[in-house]
């Protein structure tokens, strides 16, 4: 359809049916067993289902096919239903979480495997999907960190992009993509506390500079849509937030397409204390420019009576209805409702799909500690030990399109690794603690300790006959995603008990955590000789995690996240602001900004990451020591591989503006390159350095450089490195 066609749509359509173009419903609503994400089920009219433009937690060709069938058979002007989920990191075949694929600093291969996900959901019916998060987290117990790409707004702006632009393609008639969802505007990562849904305060500083640039970056490959946050921030929710949507989504950052609530967002400014009631809201989001409101039920409630009583012009109503339209218009739904709906059975996870995914897995993988090269496993007797040895939840709560008899279990790729007599497997302990299990009332107090007895004596029998013990523990997938903050961040106990047993053993541990958070690790490091962060893996967990075990890929992934020593440090993240009295490296440490008990910074920073093989950074230089505004210098380095393996490595350029008109981080990653290095091979890694690279909100309230040092490290983590210095002049 044209823009006049649709513009005479809109014309033609009565009132109720546009406010209804601008309502969300859950997909339960139309169907009883879909999967839903939020509160309320069973609440909405008829004539609300008749008419709303839009669902979403619902797929499945043929499902969708009888709801689509229905729906345009009674929709006046044969508007098609538009279809959105939440495909996260996998639809059919699950790929690591997205915390995971940060640690890949791959943004090419995140883009391939949303284009294998919009693929997926495509061929279900999906038309949109909810994702990337570009929500910045410094916070361990935020759960939500789960789906973030890290605590880095470089890495997650190249993340998220690369996110958008493999869902969308290059145009969305293409039956092999969907519409990509930028959310949560803005800043729900910055919760206090970490606690889900809590409000946030925040500079526009710190926000400009920090939290709001992975979305900018995203929302500059035009994604289609754009979802508020739940928080609110500095006094006012984001979803009726004037300041956010009005003036940097909509003005700054130009963006024009559909501006959708989170679910039940719009009548949570009820609860704020930032709206009366569910006319209010209504009011307060439109005038923000949320032009869907997801599941609140306000917009169904009360929009057509704003519209009557003159609180909402019908200009404005017309434009936001005419953005949905243009969505649906894009996703060629006017020429093809059914786009996506012909198969008789869902997609099928493919032999091509899951090699991507498995070399998602292992380039995930980071290896934390490997003393006296315990990795890679011998082909000697290896015990596999704890609750993730054999289980197929190797997903993450937002996977719940994928299934969990499609995954395959560290312990069944041990299997085609290992022969018979040189492996083992024990639960060795129940995943989660007492506590947790009788809370969700999975079986009795007294049944559990008895349980956890015999797995441990099992474990411990097992672990008398290895050589090696690979221990799997971790976060199990209920324990991070939505709604799952933590006031700690320790291993369950039942699970760290287990390690102390098997410790005890004296036998060689590898420990091996999956998780969707960093957690507190001190005491894993001391007891085990090798230790990886494997991540909620996904569909082929397994394979990617003994493809690494195994030697047959070398571990190259890098933290895209601080790993405390205890969570009292959080909000814990390597570019922060410096003090005035900055911890000096050997004391005296007296009245200096630090903690008494702990250090300041991470167990394992931001970057790091260990290698079967090492390399050396030779050289590091700048091609000149003064910079005008005009020029681009380079940033160069020779990193060779010393080992005798090949092996992957991520080279990281950091930067310090080391005086401005306000202060400025103590490091930022302003570029990196993954490179791959045969032993003994050296490469030349080069930077280009430009002056919008050195740009901030200054004290003027101006993006801008301002002339004097910097300095740059060309390194291996966040931590390391010798600085080089330059001069911009102005
Ligand atoms: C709430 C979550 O915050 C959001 O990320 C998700 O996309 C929606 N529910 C829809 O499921």
């Amino acid at each position: 359809m044209d823009k006049k066609a649709l513009e005479a749509l809109v014309r033609d359509m009565t009132t109720e049916e546009k406010v209804m173009q601008l309502v969300q419903i859950p997909g339960s609503e139309y169907e009883a067993d879909a999967e839903i994400t939020g509160i309320d089920r069973g609440q909405v009219k008829d004539s609300v289902k008749r008419l709303a433009g839009s669902t979403l937690g619902i797929w499945g060709s043929k499902r969708l096919r009888k709801i689509q069938e229905q729906y345009m058979k009674e929709h006046p002007h044969h508007i098609p239903l538009m279809f959105m989920l939440d495909v996260i990191h996998g639809h059919k075949t699950v790929l690591p979480c997205p915390l995971g694929q940060g640690a890949a600093f791959d943004p090419e291969a995140v883009k391939k495997g949303a284009e294998m996900q919009a693929r997926e959901a495509a061929a279900d019916g999906v038309h949109a999907t909810f994702s990337p998060m570009a929500d910045l987290c410094r916070d361990a117990r935020w759960g939500r960190i789960m789906e973030s790409t890290g605590e880095d707004k470089l890495l997650n702006s190249r993340m998220a992009s690369a996110m958008v632009a493999g869902y969308q393609g290059e145009d969305l008639k293409d039956p092999e993509h969907i519409a990509a969802c930028v959310k949560h505007f803005a800043a729900y990562g910055a919760a206090e506390g970490g606690r889900d849904y809590n409000n946030t305060e925040l500079s526009e500083h710190t926000l400009r500079e920090h939290y709001l640039r992975a979305y900018g970056e995203a929302i500059r490959k035009n994604p289609v849509m754009v979802m508020t946050s739940f928080n609110s921030i500095n006094g006012i929710p984001a979803t009726g937030n004037l300041f956010l949507m009005k003036k940097i989504l909509r003005e700054e950052l130009g963006f024009t397409g559909v501006l959708i609530s989170d679910w039940g967002a719009v009548g949570e400014m009820i609860n704020h204390g930032y709206a009366e009631d569910q006319r209010d809201a209504a009011l307060k989001a439109m005038m923000a420019g949320v032009d869907i409101d997801m599941c609140s039920g306000c917009y169904s409630g009360h929009l057509e009576a704003l519209v009557n009583d003159g609180a909402v012009s019908m200009e404005m109503m017309d434009a936001a209805v005419l953005r949905v339209l243009n969505m649906k218009n894009d996703l060629g739904l006017f020429e093809d409702p059914y786009r996506g709906l012909d198969a008789e059975s869902g997609p099928v996870i493919t032999e091509e799909n899951r090699c991507l995914a498995r070399e998602a897995v292992a380039a995930s993988l980071v290896l934390l500690e490997n003393k006296e090269n315990t990795l890679p496993l011998r082909k000697e007797k290896n015990a596999f030990i704890g609750p993730f040895a054999d289980t197929k939840r190797l997903q993450s709560a937002w996977a719940f399109s994928g299934e969990d008899e499609n995954t395959v279990s560290v312990w069944e790729a041990a299997s085609e690794v290992y022969a018979p007599e040189n492996r083992k497997v024990a639960a060795g302990c129940t995943m989660l603690d007492q506590d947790a299990v009788t809370a969700r009332g999975i079986c009795h107090i007294d049944r559990w300790q008895e349980e956890n007895d015999k797995l441990l004596a099992e474990a411990l029998r097992t672990a008398e006959w290895a050589d090696t013990v690979v221990l799997c523990l971790g976060e199990d997938s209920t324990q991070s995603g939505e709604a799952t903050s933590k006031a700690s961040l320790q291993l369950p106990a039942v699970q760290m008990n287990l390690l102390r047993e098997i410790h005890k053993t004296g036998k060689r541990i590898v420990t091996l955590i999956f998780t969707g958070r960093p957690l507190e690790l001190k005491e894993v490091r001391e007891l085990s000789d090798a230790l990886m962060i494997c991540w909620l893996p996904g569909t082929e967990g397994g394979h990617g995690v003994l493809d690494v075990l195994s030697g047959i890929v070398a571990p190259s992934g890098r933290l895209p996240v601080s790993f405390p020593y205890t969570v009292g440090q959080e909000p814990l993240h390597y570019d922060m602001y410096p003090t005035g009295r900055p911890k000096p490296v050997n004391g005296p440490f007296e009245y200096t900004s630090r903690y008494l008990d702990c250090e300041n910074g991470a167990l394992y920073p931001f970057g790091y990451g260990l290698s079967y093989t090492d390399f050396a950074y030779i050289d590091p230089r700048l091609s000149t020591q003064t910079m005008s505004i005009a020029e681009t210098i380079t940033a160069s380095v020779t990193v060779r591989n010393t080992g005798d393996r090949k092996g992957d490595v991520t080279v990281q350029l950091y930067l310090r503006d080391v005086a401005g008109s306000r202060v400025r981080p103590v490091r930022e990653l302003i570029d990196f390159q993954k490179i791959t290095l045969d032993p003994g091979e050296e490469k030349e890694v080069r930077f280009a350095i430009n002056e919008d690279m050195l740009r901030f909100w200054t004290a003027e309230e101006k993006w801008e450089s301002e002339a004097g040092k910097f300095q740059v490290w060309i390194c291996n983590s966040s931590c390391d490195g010798q600085a080089l210095e330059f001069q911009l002049v102005k």
